[in-house]
């Protein structure tokens, strides 16, 4: 397992802290810090033209209203549109953020970061690529190590073979027996999974083995406090400020 230090905090706010604001977005990122956040989570995928921006879905549409795949849009065609209003009339005209444009406002904000490569199909190595170059060129100093996961393993070895010195974690929504083979498959430090599917049990065995553990995605105080009890090391939340208070007593 390698080794690179890695401070992972106990909380960490879901695609910024989509509770309250249009997920993946700078908003969302600016929410999650004024919510007690010390790390936010956020997904990266690859326009057309392959520009990483911050987006969950395959399809624009849940978010932006078009009904076109990220995969077969430029990022000229994706900067250009609402990824707020969805969300309420507080955020209506917000963009859809690059990569580039995130990094640079963590660093504003004083922010770490879990960054999920979520690769549209086929895409696997070349958005690890993305990620991982956009992260050597432009991660601030200043900003504590970011941890790598994806649901892909392909993406996390290929993260692996460029860039060695992040730290990955392998990102399962059910884990099954093989978990610790994929995770020295592409040399993880951490486990992140599914927080309602995690057996105390296999949480007992993921710690005995050395990795961190961290859940997603749990709103509700009493189970983040049950889950830290099985030895979980990190939260990932929807509502940072509600979870922040939960575990802090
Ligand atoms: O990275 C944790 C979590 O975000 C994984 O699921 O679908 O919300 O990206 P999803
Ligand atoms: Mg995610």
């Amino acid at each position: 397992m390698m080794t690179l230090s890695l401070n992972l905090p106990r909380l960490i706010g879901h695609r910024g802290a989509a509770a309250y604001a249009p997920e993946n977005t700078l908003a969302s990122l600016h929410e999650a810090r004024r919510r007690g956040a010390p790390w936010v989570e956020f997904d990266v995928k690859l326009s057309r033209d392959d520009v990483p921006i911050l987006m969950h879905d395959a399809s624009l549409k849940r978010t932006t209203g078009s009904d076109r795949l990220v995969a077969e849009t430029s990022w000229a065609d994706i900067q250009v549109l609402d990824a707020g209003s969805w969300k309420g009339a507080a955020f209506v005209g917000e963009a859809v953020p690059s990569f580039a444009a995130a990094i640079d406002c963590l660093g504003g904000l004083g922010l770490g970061a879990n960054v999920e490569i979520k690769p549209c199909p086929g895409r696997e190595a070349q958005t690890a690529l993305a990620v991982v170059e956009m992260l050597q060129h432009r991660w601030p100093a200043s900003l504590p190590t970011p941890l790598l996961s994806s649901f892909k393993d392909e993406a996390l070895a290929a993260a692996r073979a460029a860039a060695p010195s992040f730290p990955r974690a392998i990102l399962i929504d059910e884990l099954a027996d093989d978990w610790r083979q994929r995770a020295e498959a592409v040399d993880a430090v951490g486990v992140n999974t599914n927080g309602g599917k995690l057996t105390a049990a296999r949480a007992a065995e993921i710690k005995a083995a050395g990795y961190l553990l961290s859940v997603y995605t749990i709103n509700d105080p009493a189970v983040a406090v049950a889950l830290l009890a099985l030895g979980v090391d990190c939260i990932i939340t929807d509502a940072p400020d509600v979870t922040a208070k939960a575990i802090a007593s």
